[in-house]
């Protein structure tokens, strides 16, 4: 393995991680796609480059699609490779055990950043090449076998190489999408959650080193890597997910972020049997669902240390941006959570940006429209900053008593 690269350390906490995908001549090269479009799902910057050869087995324009960066020919010519967190060399090229001058290997260890290539056969005989400072291609994975297996590996491993593992020790349990109360075998009662910010907050804490348990209602979202999931359907359900989680102490977890959109009333009957069409009106019965995030934090309040889990909730309105956040702060109180992340329903249902206020019993922190991944990650430094000022469950890089 290489030395940890200065730059990958010390990048910003919430920096998006950019990599540069180099692709190289290769029946292996269609890997390449399904990488880049994991990378991007993850929330990392995609800088494809890829040879002549390469062009043969793996069409330009869906790198640039999936991407949405044009494609380079040769790293010297990819600009953002000398800032860039990672270099990965989907496959191995060929040259990577002789780096002839000018070739993909010899570009990528002229980089200033780690370098890892997906090998095939490499992996088994001599250590890839050094250059005169000693830096090393690291090597993952191997294409032989069944490849259609490795994308997913080779992703996670390049995004673990690439962010700062700054959540490294930090417990995250994140509620995402709606709750879906169901009226009978075939309807149900539901909102217009998509689960989009949920998940991006588990996939940013997972990418940063945070254990992540995600609880998620019904959404058709691909897991983020590294995130433990639990699909629930109803609130009760969710309810239920989290007191498993989390314990009846609160141990379980060293920070909750309740993004879930959950619903406020439930059927006070679900039918076993489909309901039948009639002539009439037809009035369902709703009876109030328990307020999971409030319950949390009088649960949290009534423990003799009541500092964590830090509790983070969403407050999702309609109106006035200054009624939007008084509704936020009656929230924070009234939940007796640490923060609440004010947001408009207009902004925020189904997009991948979001406009939200920060609001804490210190003040409200406007961020403007930020792309769901980055305000994830403000959430996930004020979630960071809160386990800090409290008695456990840290990142490893702040001086701590051990988590409990
Ligand atoms: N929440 C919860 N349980 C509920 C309803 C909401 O845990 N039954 C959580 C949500 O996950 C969110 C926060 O409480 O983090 C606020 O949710 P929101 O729907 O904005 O507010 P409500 O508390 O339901 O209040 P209202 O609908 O009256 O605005």
């Amino acid at each position: 393995m290489v030395e940890e690269h200065e730059a990958t350390r010390t990048r910003p906490p919430g920096h998006r991680p950019t990599i540069v995908l180099a692709v190289a001549g290769g029946v292996a090269a269609y890997q390449a796609a399904e990488v880049a479009r994991l990378l991007v799902l993850s929330g990392a910057r995609v800088l494809p480059v890829m040879t002549p050869e390469a062009r043969l087995y793996l069409g330009r324009l869906t790198l640039e699609e999936l991407t949405g960066e044009a494609v380079h020919e040769a790293l010297s010519e990819a600009d953002p490779a000398r800032t860039a967190d990672l270099i990965l060399l989907v496959p191995a090229p060929a040259d990577l055990l002789s780096p002839v001058a000018g070739g993909l290997t010899a570009q990528a260890l002229e980089a200033p950043c780690p370098v890892l290539a997906v090998s095939g056969g490499v992996a088994k005989g001599a250590p890839p090449p050094r250059d005169a400072s000693g830096k090393q291609i690291e090597l993952v994975g191997a294409l032989d076998g069944i490849p259609g297996t490795l994308a997913p590996a080779i992703a996670a491993a390049a995004l673990a190489r690439a962010t700062p593992r700054d959540l490294a020790g930090l417990r995250v349990v994140v509620t995402a999408g709606p709750t879906v109360e169901d009226l009978d075998p075939v309807r149900f009662l539901g909102n217009r959650s998509t689960g989009k910010m949920g998940f991006a907050v588990a996939a940013r804490a997972a990418a940063r080193g945070a254990e992540v348990t995600l609880i998620a209602g019904p959404v058709s979202l691909p897991t983020p890597f590294g995130a433990l999931r639990v699909d629930v359907r109803g609130a009760l359900a969710m309810r239920a997910a989290l007191w498993q989680v989390l314990g009846a102490d609160l141990a379980g977890a060293d920070a909750l972020i309740m993004t879930a959109a959950v619903a406020d009333y439930r059927p006070a009957e679900a039918h076993p049997g489909k309901r039948k069409r009639t002539a009439a009106n037809l009035t369902l019965e709703l009876v109030p669902n328990p307020d999971l995030l409030a319950e949390i934090g009088a649960a949290r309040a009534a423990l003799a240390s009541p500092a964590l889990p830090a509790l983070i909730g969403f407050a999702v309105e309609t109106e006035s941006d200054p009624q939007v956040v008084a509704y936020a702060r009656g929230k924070l109180e009234a939940k007796r959570v640490d923060l609440v992340v004010a947001n408009h329903a207009s902004d925020a249902f189904g997009r991948d940006d979001n406009r939200a206020t920060l609001v804490d019993r210190r003040g409200a922190e406007p961020l403007g429209v930020l792309p769901k991944l980055e305000l994830a990650d403000r959430i996930l430094d004020r979630a960071a900053g809160l386990c800090r000022r409290s008695s456990r469950g840290t990142p490893e890089s702040v001086p701590r008593p051990a988590c409990r």
